[in-house]
């Protein structure tokens, strides 16, 4: 009996270690465990054995028994560990240089704000920033743009179902709310906040509805400026202008200001830089940026009293910018986020 059993023990050991599945690992439980299986035959062999003897051969089976039970366990964890394993691919080795050294870089955008914004910072400027979602008041009354301005027009401004609701942004009676057209709704939001003088730039996300083609799309970025004090006249924005231009292209850029017309400033003139980095797209002037003086009726619409404070306001596209500055010639090239681009001016 006691051969037979150390004989059924020794199958155990040798075949768990043979077991490298989970299949092969049921039939081994089965062969020694199962109603047909070695170690019940052998307890079955215990009534052929005298009365007395019986006590401790049952005993021996037990043992032999929960001895097996213990190496099918640990045979089974061993598979387990194996499957998990091979479920999770070939084993990491932390130590290895990374394939791929995948460290990002500031989107060129990104960067082109930062550059502008750093430039006006240097001489006084502040950043300030407004709700992307605006009303209609911020977007064009207070900036005197009549409610017949074709810029109002559907065709050109996302505007919000008329139960739309707004948490953070207050509106007057059922004014409509819309995604800003541009960031000279900031001029409006800093000057009720804060008395003058002041000197703000404004970075900021826009929306119109605009087709997207190689200059256009209907979310881009822009820079607003403005700046109040007493006595403020064309020739600050022209130096303040002038200054800009060369800080971002160098002494050799020529500016041109032709008049225009905004609604909120007074006189108001069209922007264009002239420099070896514009060749790269193609024109020789590019126009950049809207400015002018801030019109009075805007001062009155914030509470400021324009016999006592002048001022100038700008603003530019970012995209343009990023554009001439770095020879893109297509402004969807900044929104592909395609790392060919990314990566040539990491
Ligand atoms: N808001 C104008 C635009 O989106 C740009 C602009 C023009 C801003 C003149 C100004 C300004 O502050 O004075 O095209």
């Amino acid at each position: 009996m006691e051969q037979i059993l150390n004989s059924i023990l020794a199958e155990a050991r040798t075949g768990c270690e043979a077991v490298t599945s989970r299949a092969a690992w049921e039939a081994l439980e089965a062969r020694l465990l199962g109603p047909s299986g070695s170690l019940t035959e052998a307890m079955k062999g215990i009534s052929g054995l005298p009365r007395e003897d019986r006590p401790v051969y049952g005993r021996r089976l037990n043992e032999t028994k929960t001895t097996i039970e213990g190496i099918l366990a640990a045979a089974l964890t061993g598979i387990e560990q194996t499957e998990q394993l091979s479920r999770l691919g070939p084993p990491v080795d932390p130590t290895l240089p990374s394939p791929d050294s995948g460290t990002g870089s500031r989107h060129l955008l990104e960067r082109v704000r930062e550059e502008i914004c750093a430039i006006f910072r240097n001489v006084g400027f502040t950043v300030a920033e407004g709700p992307e979602v605006e009303t209609e008041y911020f977007c064009f009354d207070a900036l005197n743009t009549p409610p017949d301005h074709p810029a109002r027009d559907l065709q050109d401004t996302y505007y919000l179902p008329e139960d739309a609701v707004v948490e953070n942004v207050a509106r007057r009676d059922r004014e409509r709310y819309l995604l800003r057209t541009h960031t000279s709704t900031v001029q409006i939001r800093t000057m009720l906040e804060r008395e003058p003088p002041l000197r703000i730039v404004s970075p900021g996300r826009c929306f119109r509805r605009d087709t997207a083609d190689a200059t256009h799309s209907a979310n881009f970025h822009q820079i607003e400026g403005l700046y109040v004090d007493r006595n403020v006249t064309v020739r600050d924005l022209k130096a303040v202008l002038d200054y800009f231009s060369r800080s971002l292209l160098g002494a050799a850029v020529k500016t041109r200001f032709r008049p225009h017309f905004f609604p909120y400033t007074e006189p108001s003139f069209e922007v264009d830089f002239h420099s070896a980095h514009l060749a790269k797209v193609g024109s020789e002037w590019t126009e950049i940026m809207g400015c002018g003086m801030v019109d009075p009726s805007v001062f009155e619409a914030v509470g400021y009293d324009p016999d006592v404070w002048t001022g100038y306001a700008f603003g530019m596209g970012v995209e343009r910018v990023a554009m001439i500055l770095y020879g893109v010639d297509d402004i969807r090239y900044l929104y592909q986020n395609d790392l060919r681009l990314l990566r040539q001016f990491a």
